[in-house]
């Protein structure tokens, strides 16, 4: 028996994973982690430094050099690299572009997944991402697999962009989502893909307080059991 709980929330880009688990988090008072923000921060990384995705030492060396560190402050996740805040350059259309390359890479993967189960080692944790479920915590007492119509997740996803980017358009965005979609999910290494005990959530038609009630229906009757 565990001493502590992980909840595993993987899914589609833009499915509103990130609004749930914090909501989870906040809730249950558990950690929240950003997987994904590990990732972007790790594409952010090597765009700027021009890093050669198909050289393994180059990847290697770049990996060295990078240092993440989460802060948590009112449920929002502000990532470091390499003490420098990085929240807002992650979130931004190049990163958007190259994360699905960058972590597709093997050895990118095996530090990613190796920091994240340190974090999950002996804390409440809520992590969302494409591979909790299935290889950062496959015993993971509860799993969510979120998903959502297409169109009603690029509408979400334009909106929230569109005030930084007044030269986004709908199709850009629908495209860089089913781009994503597609890598995430026919990539070799630990592709998107629903653990078998995972909890389907489709919130196409669900406001955000409907989803935190049916993910804590879910999860509350677990804690009594720590
Ligand atoms: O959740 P997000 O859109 O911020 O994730 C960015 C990218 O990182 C996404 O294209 C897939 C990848 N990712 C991953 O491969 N594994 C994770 N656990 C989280 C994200």
């Amino acid at each position: 028996m565990s001493n502590h709980i992980i909840v595993a929330i993987d899914g589609y880009s833009s499915c509103g994973k990130s609004t749930l688990a914090k909501a989870l988090a906040k809730e249950l008072n558990f950690i929240y982690v950003d997987s994904g923000a590990m990732y972007r921060a790790v594409a952010l990384y090597f765009l700027r430094n021009h890093t050669d995705l198909n050289n393994h030492e180059d990847v290697v060396d770049a990996l060295q050099n990078i240092h993440l560190n989460f802060h948590s402050r009112d449920y929002q996740t502000h990532i470091i690299l390499n003490d420098e805040e990085v929240s807002y350059e992650i979130r931004q259309m190049p990163v958007s572009e190259n994360v699905s390359s960058v972590s597709a890479i093997h050895e990118v993967r095996r530090e990613m997944v190796r920091q994240q189960q340190r974090m999950g080692r002996s804390k409440n944790i809520v992590m969302d991402g494409r591979d909790i479920g299935t290889a950062v915590f496959p015993d993971a007492p509860v799993k969510f697999f979120m998903t959502a119509d297409p169109i009603v997740r690029a509408e979400r996803r334009y909106k929230e962009l569109l005030p930084q980017n007044p030269e986004i358009t709908l199709e850009e965005v629908f495209e860089n989502l089913a781009h994503r979609d597609y890598q995430d999910t026919t990539r070799a290494e630990s592709p998107l893909v629903r653990a078998e005990d995972a909890i389907i959530l489709d919130n196409t038609d669900l406001t955000p307080d409907e989803q935190l009630m049916f993910a804590l229906s879910k999860v509350e009757p677990l804690l009594n059991t720590i």
